[in-house]
C-alpha cells in the first residue's frame, strides 16, 4: 500500500494536469460567459454525473453519495428545464460509456466531483456577470453552497481513511479523463450566434 502524509496535497499535485485539461476544454468548447455556452456547460456536467457510478465498502458513504449525485443531476435538470426557450434539445444527447468505480479508486471519483465545487464557485460568478441575476443556476449553487457535498467537510472525511494513495490516484485520473472524453463528445456544439 502507498502512503502518503497527505492525501488531498498528493491528489492535487498528482491530477493538477488533468484538472488542467478539463478546465481548458470547458473554458474553450463551453464557456459559461454566453448562453449556449452555458447550457452546453450543463449538458456536459449531465453526462458526467449519469455516467458516474462509485461504490464503496461502506454502505453510509454509498447512501450520501448517491443522495449527493440525484441531487446534483435534479439541479442540473432543473436549470436545464427552466432555460427550455434556450433550445436545448440542439444539443446531442450523448450516451458516454459507464464510468465505474471502487473502493480507493471510488474515492479519487469522489474528490474530482467534490473539488470541483471550487471551480462552481468561479463559474457561478461568472454565469451571473456575464447573463444576469435572473439566471438558473441551481447546480453551480448547489455544488457552492451545499454543505452536505462541502470540500472542507470532505477533504477532512478523506484524511481519517486509510487509502492507498495510488490507487486513489488513478481513480481521480480516471475520472478526469473520462469527463475529458465527455466533453470532446460534445465539440463543435457551442453556438455562438444564440449566446
Ligand atoms: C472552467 C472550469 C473550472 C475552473 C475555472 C476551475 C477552477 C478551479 C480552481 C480555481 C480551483 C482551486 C481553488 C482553490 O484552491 O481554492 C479548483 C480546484 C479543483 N477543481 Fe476545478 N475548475 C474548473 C472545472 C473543474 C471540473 C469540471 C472539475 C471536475 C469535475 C474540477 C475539479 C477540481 C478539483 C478536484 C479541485 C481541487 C484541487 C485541490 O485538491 O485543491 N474543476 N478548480
Amino acid at each position: 500500500m502507498v502512503q502518503t502524509e497527505d492525501i488531498r496535497v498528493f491528489l492535487r499535485d498528482k491530477t493538477t494536469p488533468h484538472h488542467i485539461a478539463v478546465e481548458d476544454r470547458l473554458t474553450y468548447l463551453a464557456p459559461v460567459s454566453t448562453l449556449s455556452g452555458y447550457v452546453l456547460h450543463l449538458v456536459i456536467m449531465r453526462d458526467f454525473y449519469q455516467s458516474l457510478i462509485v461504490s464503496n465498502r461502506d454502505p453510509d458513504i454509498d447512501i450520501s453519495w448517491s443522495v449527493t449525485r440525484t441531487k446534483i443531476l435534479d439541479s442540473i435538470s432543473t436549470d436545464l428545464e427552466k432555460m427550455n426557450g434556450e433550445n436545448t434539445g440542439k444539443y446531442r444527447r450523448s450516451t458516454p460509456a459507464i464510468l465505474s468505480l471502487e473502493n480507493d479508486e471510488a474515492w479519487g471519483a469522489r474528490y474530482v466531483v467534490i473539488g470541483s465545487s471550487l471551480g462552481a464557485h468561479l463559474l457561478r460568478k461568472t454565469v451571473i456577470a456575464s447573463l444576469g441575476p435572473d439566471i438558473p443556476a441551481d447546480y453551480l449553487g448547489y455544488m457552492t453552497n451545499n454543505p452536505d457535498s462541502g470540500w472542507k467537510c470532505f477533504v477532512e472525511t478523506l484524511r481519517s481513511q486509510t487509502l492507498d494513495a495510488q490507487s486513489t490516484v488513478n481513480g481521480a485520473i480516471k475520472t478526469f479523463d473520462h469527463l475529458a472524453e465527455i466533453i470532446e463528445r460534445h465539440r463543435g456544439e457551442h453556438d455562438t450566434i444564440s449566446s
